[in-house]
Parts: structure tokens; sequence; C-alpha cells
């Protein structure tokens, strides 16, 4: 098995190449990581800066706005009032507030967002929403397409490469298809007005390849 983040948005790619092709890690920077002594390190407590990747790569992080990817806001900050209720999903993206970069560096950091009514969300994964904005990843967790058709009767969304269909009122939660496990969901807040992420990914983004 071998996870997604290899081949299209984590920390392989930003890492030197070998003679034969093969990436590698320097050994000095893997000590740092506890990988060559054994001691475990967790990925996430990592951050973007120790592994030398851009901000524009880097997962959002608490505090980043969400900007409107596509449609007649494009390019604008996420406020509820421009989302309509149950409206197809939209995808967005996080920008860092202090440099203004858009985090348009990885396919992995693409989300979709929507509104919902809070009461009929799961009560398990209602925190996670912003005045009924919801975001979940848009990458399929089957082999990663983006996750861009909606159901609008049954209110899920879907996938367009096998038909996985995910239940946004669920934590994103698998109800139809292959895909093995939940979209991530970004757990959002609204200040002043604006959407921002609250925390980082709830679950892990992206797919887990099959050999
Ligand atoms: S990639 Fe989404 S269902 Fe296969």
């Amino acid at each position: 098995m071998k996870d997604s983040e290899d081949k299209v948005g984590g920390v392989v790619e930003n890492t030197p190449v070998n003679r034969k092709g093969a990436k590698t890690v320097p050994r000095r920077a893997l000590f740092k990581m506890g990988l060559v002594t054994g001691v475990a390190v967790p990925m996430a407590t990592l951050g973007s800066a120790a592994l030398g990747q851009p901000p524009n790569r880097a997962r959002p992080q608490q505090g980043d706005f969400l900007v409107f990817e596509e449609g007649p806001h494009q390019g604008e900050v996420v406020r509820p009032e421009l989302l309509e209720l149950e409206q197809k999903p939209v995808s967005a993206l996080a920008r860092d507030p202090e440099t203004d970069t858009l985090r348009d560096g990885s396919r992995l950091n693409r989300i979709m967002i929507t509104l919902i009514d809070n009461e009929k969300m799961s009560e398990r994964y209602r925190s996670n929403a912003a005045e009924g904005v919801i975001a979940y990843s848009a990458i399929c967790t089957h082999t990663g397409c983006d996750v861009i058709n909606w159901d609008a009767g049954l209110l899920r969304m879907a996938c367009p490469c096998h038909e996985s269909q995910f239940d946004i009122y669920n934590g994103g939660n698998v109800v139809g298809g292959p895909a093995p496990r939940p979209l991530a969901m970004l757990p959002l807040e609204v200040v002043d007005g604006e959407v921002k992420v609250a925390a980082a990914f709830r679950g892990r983004v992206g797919f887990t390849q099959q050999f």
C-alpha cells in the first residue's frame, strides 16, 4: 500500500533524487525526523517549514480564510450568506491571512463547501460546521478523482469516476460505491462574518494505492 501523498501532494515530491532516480531524504534530516533512531514523530507535528514545504502546498491551517475557487464569487472570501442552502458544493481553497498565499500548490488542498441545515447534521460532526457552512476534501478516497458531482435529491456528494457517494450530513461517510473511507472534513468557524479554518482536516486526505 502506498499513500497518495507520495504521488500528488506531499513530502516525497520535495526531496532530493538519487542517481537511480529514487527520491531520498538526507540522513541528517532523517535523524531530525526521528526516522533513523526509531523515535516515532507524527508527520503532522513536523509542520510545513520543517519539511521544506512551500506555504502554497501546506494543508489548510487554523486561521486561514476560505476563498471561492469557482462560481460567481470566485476569488472572494467565503461568507455564509454567499451560499444557498444545500446547493451543489463548490470548490474553495485556503488563504494564509499573513501573506495572502493561496494554498493552491497541491490538489490535496482543494475542498468542497456548501451550506447545510444544522438541525439535520449528525451531532457528531455538527461542531465542524460554521453557521451552516461545511467543507470536505474534494479528493475521493477511492482513487483520488475530484468529487464534483452532486445528487440534489439525496443530498450526496458523488464521484464521477466510479460513482462513490458521500453523505454530507454524516461526516462525508460513504453511502455508495467503492470508496473505502469517508471524505476528510475541514472544521470551520466564522470570524467577523468570514469563514475561516478552525483546525486541520479531520481524517486523512487522499487515497491509498493498492498494489
Ligand atoms: S475515484 Fe472516486 S469512486 Fe473511484
